[in-house]
């Protein structure tokens, strides 16, 4: 089945009007069947569409298509990717590094991701024009040892951008959740591809949920939210969401190239969800209870440990945090 036909029936349907599988068919120059067998695929795509006899087929809620015109040139991402449908887009991104063919600061986003990745080897639900699934091309000097802090650094980017379409308050947790009322709006993946040492070649991934479709909301097991309830019931435009995250991203990543989180620790601390509230982080072997402090300027979670009476610290890695009982 071709990205190329899927993604025409895509765009055709797109605004949410009844079509015919004849019209479509005959606007793409393929069969009935041939229709069928698309839109059911999109359907396996999170795509929420139904069938009334002798109207066609149509939308649960109209979709405002990623615009490619619009990123590119008015919006002045010198540098975008816009795909339809990708595995993931930080493995598209990583894979240009790999074939040297590709410019700092590089943007690759898509309508869907058919393995859409999340931490700790997690999957990331990413249905068809629902959400964002952005990727940033990103490198530093001094190898990985740079790279460990830098997510916490987006985190403050990515609830920067989402607050502007948020009638509640975006927060963090650590590392870099981001979370309204303790449900996720959006998460970060940064990977690295290359050496350990020298010039490190990062992709620094975001996905934000901007309008959950029913089915999609089913089968992801935490607490969950998305934009458009975040902005009164109204649809949210993931072109403009995008220019915006772009934007602050930039501003961010030079801050943090020049001066790591010397400043940004203070911002990061200021959306901590967890402030002085008290928590449980958990590895694969202890459990540590404490009272939430904030992050320091190397981006180590600072907590006063209640076994102890002391401050402690948790650096990255496969720690989890919770808000404990
Ligand atoms: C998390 O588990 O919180 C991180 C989720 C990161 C998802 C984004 S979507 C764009 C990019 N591509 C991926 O495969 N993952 C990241």
């Amino acid at each position: 089945m071709s990205n190329n036909i899927l993604s025409q029936i895509f765009n055709q349907i797109a605004a949410g009007e009844f079509i015919s599988g004849e019209e479509i068919g005959q606007v793409l120059g393929v069969s009935r069947s041939a229709v069928s067998q698309n839109i059911k695929k999109l359907q396996s795509m999170g795509l929420d569409i139904y069938r009334v006899t002798g109207k066609g087929y149509k939308l649960a809620q109209s979709i405002k298509l990623l615009d490619s015109e619009k990123l590119l040139q008015n919006d002045g991402i010198e540098n975008c990717n816009v795909l339809f449908a990708v595995d993931s887009t930080n493995t598209f991104l990583l894979n240009k590094i790999k074939s040297g063919c590709i410019q700092e600061g590089e943007v690759a986003v898509a309508e869907c991701q058919l393995a859409g990745k999340g931490r700790r080897g997690r999957q990331w639900q990413s249905p068809i024009g629902s959400h964002i699934y952005f990727s940033k091309y990103v490198s530093l000097e001094d190898g990985l040892s740079a790279a460990s802090a830098l997510s916490l650094a987006v985190g403050v980017a990515v609830a920067k951008t989402c607050q502007r379409f948020s009638n509640e308050r975006v927060q963090l947790k650590w590392p870099n959740d981001v979370l309204v009322n303790g449900e996720k709006l959006a998460g970060v993946l940064v990977e690295a591809e290359g050496q350990s040492d020298g010039r490190c070649h990062l992709v620094v991934g975001i996905g934000i949920n901007v309008s959950m479709p029913d089915l999609t909301a089913s089968a992801i097991e935490q607490a969950w939210t998305d934009l458009y309830k975040l902005n009164g019931n109204q649809p949210v435009d993931r072109n403009q969401v995008i220019k915006l995250l772009n934007e602050e991203l930039e501003k961010v990543i030079a801050i943090y190239k020049s001066e790591r989180l010397s400043n940004l620790y203070n911002d990061w601390n200021q959306l901590n969800a967890f402030k002085n509230l008290p928590i449980e982080l958990r590895s694969t072997s202890t459990v540590n209870k404490g009272n939430c402090i904030g992050i320091d300027d190397t981006g180590a979670l600072l907590y006063n440990d209640i076994e102890s009476n002391k401050v402690k610290k948790v650096f990255g890695g496969e720690i989890s945090l919770r808000r404990a009982t």
